[in-house]
Parts: C-alpha cells; sequence; structure tokens
C-alpha cells in the first residue's frame, strides 16, 4: 500500500471529469488501499483518485482519520441520489495546500456507489460528512472548492493560485 503522491492544483487530471469505473477488479481494489493509506499519511479526511493523479469515478473518506474503522467509507462511480438544503463551514484540499475558502454545500446528502467488493452501498449525511461527499464528488466532475466560492472570492483565490502554479507548488 504505497503513499502515493497528491496533484495540485493548476494539473489537468484535477480540473477535468473524472471517468466510471468498468469493473471493480483487483487493480480498483489496489487503488482504494492506496487512496486510503494517502488520506491518512496527509493527513486527510477524504481524497479522490484524480488526486493521485487516476482519472477513475473513485472516493475514500474517513472523518476519524483511521481511528475508528467503522467510519471508511470506499466508494466506486459515487453519485447522488439526494441533496437539500444548504450549509457553509470552512474547507481545505489537500490538492490546494495552504488555501482555504468557505464553499456553500448541500446540508443533507444522499449518495450511492459500489464499495470495494462490487456491493452497492447507500449513505446519508449531514454535517460534515455532507460537506466531505460534496467534496470529493465534486472531484470526480473537475472541480476544487475554489470554483464554488462566491464569485469575487473565487477570482481573487484563482489569480492568487495561478501564481502559485506558475512559481511551482514545491517552494
Ligand atoms: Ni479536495
Amino acid at each position: 500500500m504505497p503513499v502515493r503522491p497528491i496533484v495540485k492544483y493548476g494539473d489537468p487530471v484535477l480540473h477535468g471529469p473524472a471517468e466510471p469505473v468498468e469493473e471493480i477488479d483487483d487493480s480498483i481494489r489496489a487503488l482504494l488501499a492506496d487512496m486510503v493509506h494517502t488520506m491518512y499519511a496527509a493527513p486527510g479526511i477524504g481524497l479522490a483518485a484524480p488526486q493521485i493523479g487516476v482519472p477513475l469515478r473513485v472516493i475514500v473518506i474517513d472523518l476519524s482519520v483511521g481511528e475508528d474503522p467503522s467510519q471508511l467509507i470506499q466508494l466506486v462511480n459515487p453519485e447522488f441520489v439526494e441533496r437539500e438544503g444548504q450549509q457553509s463551514e470552512e474547507e481545505g484540499c489537500l490538492s490546494v495546500p495552504g488555501y482555504g475558502g468557505t464553499p456553500t454545500r448541500a446540508a443533507r446528502v444522499k449518495v450511492k456507489g459500489l464499495d470495494p467488493d462490487g456491493n452497492e452501498r447507500v449513505y446519508e449525511a449531514t454535517e460534515l460528512l455532507a460537506r466531505a461527499f460534496c467534496h470529493e464528488l465534486d472531484h470526480l466532475d473537475g472541480l476544487v472548492f475554489v470554483d464554488r466560492l462566491s464569485p469575487l472570492k473565487r477570482d481573487l483565490m484563482k489569480r492568487r493560485l495561478r501564481k502559485r502554479v506558475r512559481e511551482g507548488w514545491e517552494k
């Protein structure tokens, strides 16, 4: 279970849609294992496959960051079944290190997808877990939290990020 490098804002894989997984095989289960390992190492509470450079519709979420195994969510081809209400809280993203923002998210979501064994799973979530689902599913559509900010804040942050991308993230 190697820790994979996390790609940063500006990499095309983060800014385009990811492809659905056709079949859940051992390569997908290995991808999920690497994603969980990478999320815990970061540490973070969620990760989408494009963030490790893989343009597939796969996400992992664990609000306990590995403390409570029952909280680990691994979903292939996740999609919203229901979304309602609104909430706004500060968010960050492992692919946009050092920046934060307060995007508007759904207050309650119902998400379905396939687990690593190919069984359908349905999750209902509010508060932080709902925000995590919205954040990670956005990654699968090529969107980061910056894209969900108010126009003024979005444009300001994008200008700063473009400069950051030009200079290189590692500095
Ligand atoms: Ni993110």
